[in-house]
């Protein structure tokens, strides 16, 4: 087990600390999904992912000597410049969570100050990259205050497993193109407890992979992947679910490696459905596609058969459609989206989006 603790990372009260960190971290698209978990944020199954490009949020953390360390520092929070109660209350519970490793915030005040690259109504899951963004200013200010998490392998590392145990799927963005998340018999370097990266370790094909983003619905999911996975706990096809994700991740990671387009989406498909055959299967049950996702959904797979381009879909848990498909064929994907796909979006609305090299610090 890595423990992270260390109570000795406390701030020297004689010295006033002021000052600010900056990360921008994107979002990041799953191939083999993470659903379902147990224990400090743990997994049940590995899950891998691209890392995007366009679709990111920008944090900037300004933080300030408190006068008394007894107490919780204060928090403020604006998303795009605007107070919001309902996120700083998310901070706060993420920071008391963090106590143990970052012992040195309970001893500053924080204002922070969050930007999303798409626009918060779009249904894009959006605690990827918000929680590595604020994982990755925290670590900069470990590694500013004490000198610590100098080599960039122990500073991603670090990043990712705080990034995990305020969401699991943030763990994986930390890391350029592709990252995977959770011990899997595929790779001994795996971890239940951060993401490893993965982009030496696959063809270059999927290194310039598109990612177009149907936008379905617009609007806040009816239920969160929070309550999902928590239904996951009762759900009687959990165990055979977990055996199949470990079978696929298997045949996934060579065929990456491989280079074999055709195999990748093949499983991204059967995997997409699988994680919506589980809501389905939940007690309650639930549907997040919508009438709009299936149109789609037969459309690409025709598109497919008739033209033999190599464009597979994937769903995030929502109704909203990802496109992913190898650089050559962006000219005509993106037309086929534009004269066949578009009309199923709300209000049009589709987004650009690539595989990319990972948060920067601004
Ligand atoms: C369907 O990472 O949002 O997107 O750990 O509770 O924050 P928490 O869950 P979250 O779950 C993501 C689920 C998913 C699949 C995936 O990204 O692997």
């Amino acid at each position: 087990m890595t423990d992270y603790n260390n109570p000795k990372h406390i701030l020297d009260s004689s010295s006033i600390k002021e000052g600010s960190v900056k990360w921008r971290s994107p979002s990041n698209i799953a191939l083999i999904k993470y659903w379902g978990k147990h224990g400090n944020q743990l997994p049940n199954n590995a899950s891998i992912s691209f890392t995007l490009t366009n679709a990111y949020t920008e944090t900037l953390i300004s933080y300030k000597t408190r006068n008394t360390s007894t107490a919780s520092g204060q928090i403020n929070f604006f998303l795009d410049g605007k107070s919001r109660e309902d996120f700083r209350d998310k901070i706060v519970k993420n920071f008391q969570k963090l106590d143990a490793i970052f012992p040195f915030l309970k001893q500053l005040d924080f204002t922070i100050h969050s930007h999303n690259s798409f626009p918060h109504s779009a249904g894009i899951a959006s605690s990827a990259s918000s929680m590595s963004a604020l994982a990755l200013c925290l670590c900069s200010m470990e590694s500013y205050f004490f000198g610590t998490l100098q080599n960039i392998e122990d500073f991603r590392r670090k990043a990712s497993y705080v990034a995990r145990l305020m969401s699991g799927s943030a763990s994986r963005s930390i890391f350029s193109k592709m990252a995977l998340w959770g011990k899997t018999s595929a790779d001994q370097d795996s971890s239940n407890e951060y993401a490893i990266p993965y982009e030496d370790k696959i063809h270059d094909v999927f290194k310039h992979f598109h990612d177009d983003i149907l936008i379905v619905r617009k609007g806040e999911k009816s239920v969160s992947s929070r309550a999902g996975h928590q239904l996951m706990e009762d759900n009687i096809y959990a165990p055979v679910r977990y055996r199949d994700a470990e079978k696929k991740m298997v045949q996934l990671i060579s065929a990456l490696q491989k280079g074999d387009v055709t195999l990748v989406g093949k499983i991204t498909e059967s995997e997409a459905l699988t994680l919506h055959a589980l809501m389905m299967t939940s007690t309650p049950s639930y549907i997040l596609m919508e009438p709009n996702t299936l149109i789609l959904i037969q459309k690409v797979q025709n598109f497919r058969k008739e033209t033999k381009t190599p464009l597979y879909f994937t769903l995030d848990a929502g109704p909203n459609l990802h496109l992913l498909y190898p650089d050559q064929y962006k000219e005509s994907v993106k037309d086929f989206i534009k004269s066949e796909l578009v009309q199923y979006c709300e209000d049009a609305f589709w987004i650009e989006d690539e595989v990319g090299d990972g948060p920067v610090q601004l």
